[in-house]
């Protein structure tokens, strides 16, 4: 069935930065602007799992996420550390553009990525929820966790506002997790 939004899906390329970057100031105050130097290095660290959303007007959605380790989070502004061995695909930012609100593209753009999980060995995907999106994530199948690296404390107060790591389950844990 083709979906009612007109959209493709695809990896993001460096030339689609500028268009990135107008997504992010639409969707972010000035204090959770992310640099263009960061956000082109990311896609250099992880361009298998940066991806966008591309309708008539061009990039309308995109998703930057990375493999890493349960329990790490990533502050606001750093690059993305790829672990190896990773075991849970960490989602660092995910916007819409206000055109394309409400259409299923971040959930279209979550499961594109999740869909990986069983060849890459992922156990989980992790996120920091910001603006009050917790309860979009619970829709998304995601709970709140606890973040049990030790920088994870100080990397979760970069954060302006109440923000909350969350966490879903890929595959049953052979030892039940008891935080989340
Ligand atoms: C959060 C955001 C990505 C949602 O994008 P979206 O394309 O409107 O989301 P979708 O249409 O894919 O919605 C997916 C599901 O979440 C639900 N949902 C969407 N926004 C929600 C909200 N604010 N609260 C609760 N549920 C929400 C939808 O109803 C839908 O549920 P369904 O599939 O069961 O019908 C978008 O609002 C955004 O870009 N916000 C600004 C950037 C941001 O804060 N990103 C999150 C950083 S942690």
């Amino acid at each position: 069935m083709q979906h009612p939004y007109r959209h493709r899906i695809r990896a993001i390329c460096a030339e689609d930065l500028d268009a990135v970057l107008d997504v992010q100031a639409a969707c972010y105050p000035p204090a959770m602007q992310e640099a263009a130097e960061v956000v082109l290095a990311r896609l250099h660290a992880a361009a298998g799992t940066c991806i966008a959303a591309e309708d008539e007007a061009g990039v309308c959605a995109y998703l930057f996420a990375y493999p890493s380790m349960l329990g790490k989070v990533t502050p606001l502004g750093a690059g993305f550390e790829v672990a190896a061995g990773a075991d849970t695909l960490y989602l660092h930012d995910l916007a819409v553009a206000p055109r394309a609100l409400g259409r299923g593209l971040a959930r279209r753009l979550v499961d594109h990525l999740l869909a990986q999980a069983p060849a890459r060995r992922w156990q989980a995907s992790a996120l920091v929820s910001v603006q009050d999106t917790a309860r979009f994530w619970s829709a998304l199948g995601y709970r709140p966790g606890d973040p049990d690296h030790p920088d994870a404390g100080a990397a979760l107060a970069s954060y302006p506002g109440g923000a909350q790591y969350m966490v879903r389950r890929l595959t049953a844990p052979a030892v039940p997790w008891p935080s989340c």
